[in-house]
């Protein structure tokens, strides 16, 4: 793996979705995981999938050859369930076709949808003209955007309608749950065929960013502690969680990241053992650190 690992304009996106708290920046780091397991698991899970960039990555990369994605919002699984399902090629024509204005997209937004169809192209909708993409309540429509094109800044018609089509070429190879995460790992804890990348909504960011915030912390990381299949969890670097993790004999490792606002935090790595990811050269602290910094406007020019 080169230098550049974390630039995360060199992670190909792969998602239709901009996902808030996406982790697009860890990619390099799940792909080592991957690597370093005795198995390769035929299958590789999330079980709060938000926009699934690790998983399909994960599977576009050959390092898995299923991808199942568990999702509890109704709005956000019914983008997955259109693009996997037979109206996956609609929903990429109906966004090349969309002419997009102020008065185009508040029409969209505020009509209630009559189908799974008109719900995942309003969801689209919604996460590209949203400050943030987020799609929680209370989350407003971008204004200035960026290089002054206000709220088509995001909106990608060829982008997004190529990574659909991508993601429905493979569809027999993913299968989306609507489903409580937590549920999912009790139900294929048994299951050694099968790896799981958990990323929770966080302890305090994640009431402002997603619907569905509220999770029982303690029973995730006993549940995760039941698992036969192998994991890696991400989470905000807090004291409360790295109780947690201790408590059940988890492994922990800090690694940096850069937030939307371009600052550079700690993200902890959760696992059984991330003996991988300390002995990466690559994936050192520093090389990170540097990259990072070095980073500059890259992310910013790429198209999520
Ligand atoms: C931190 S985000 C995941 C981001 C994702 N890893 C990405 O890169 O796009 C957490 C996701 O979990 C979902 N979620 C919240 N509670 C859930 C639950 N009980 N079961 C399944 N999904 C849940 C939220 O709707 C949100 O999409």
């Amino acid at each position: 793996m080169a230098a550049g690992v974390i630039n995360v304009a060199s992670v190909p996106h792969r998602s239709p979705f901009r996902y808030p708290g996406g982790k697009t920046w860890l990619v390099p780091y799940v792909r080592q995981w991957m690597k370093s397991l005795p198995h390769r698991p035929v299958e590789f899970a999330e079980p709060f999938a938000g926009g699934g960039i690790v998983g399909l990555s994960i599977l576009f990369e050959g390092l898995a050859q299923k991808l199942t994605l568990v999702e509890i919002d109704r709005d956000v699984a019914s983008v997955w369930k259109t693009i996997l399902g037979i109206e996956g090629e609609r929903l990429a024509s109906a966004i090349m076709s969309f002419r997009l204005s102020e008065q185009s997209v508040r029409s969209c937004l505020s009509s209630s949808p009559k189908s799974e169809f008109d719900r995942a192209f309003q969801t689209i909708l919604r996460n590209r003209v949203q400050r943030g993409g987020i799609m929680a309540p209370g989350a407003s429509l971008m204004k200035r955007g960026e290089n002054g094109r206000g709220l088509a800044s995001r909106w990608y018609p060829e982008t997004l309608a190529r990574r659909i089509l991508s993601i429905f070429e493979n569809r027999h190879r993913i299968r989306i749950r609507q489903q409580d995460g937590l549920q999912f790992l009790q139900q294929n804890a048994s299951r050694n065929d099968i790896a799981f990348f958990i990323d929770p909504p966080y302890t305090v960011a994640g009431r402002r960013l997603y619907l569905h915030s509220i999770v029982d912390h303690e029973k995730l990381f006993r549940e995760t502690s039941r698992l036969k299949g192998d994991f890696l969890m991400t989470y905000d670097d807090a004291q409360p969680i790295r109780a947690l993790a201790t408590r059940v004999g988890f492994d922990v490792h800090a690694v940096p990241m850069k937030n939307t606002h371009h600052e550079i935090m700690r993200e902890l790595l959760i696992g059984r053992d991330l003996g991988w990811a300390r002995a990466s050269r690559q994936l050192s602290q520093d090389a990170l650190f540097e990259e990072l910094k070095a980073d500059g406007n890259a992310s910013r020019q790429a198209q999520y």
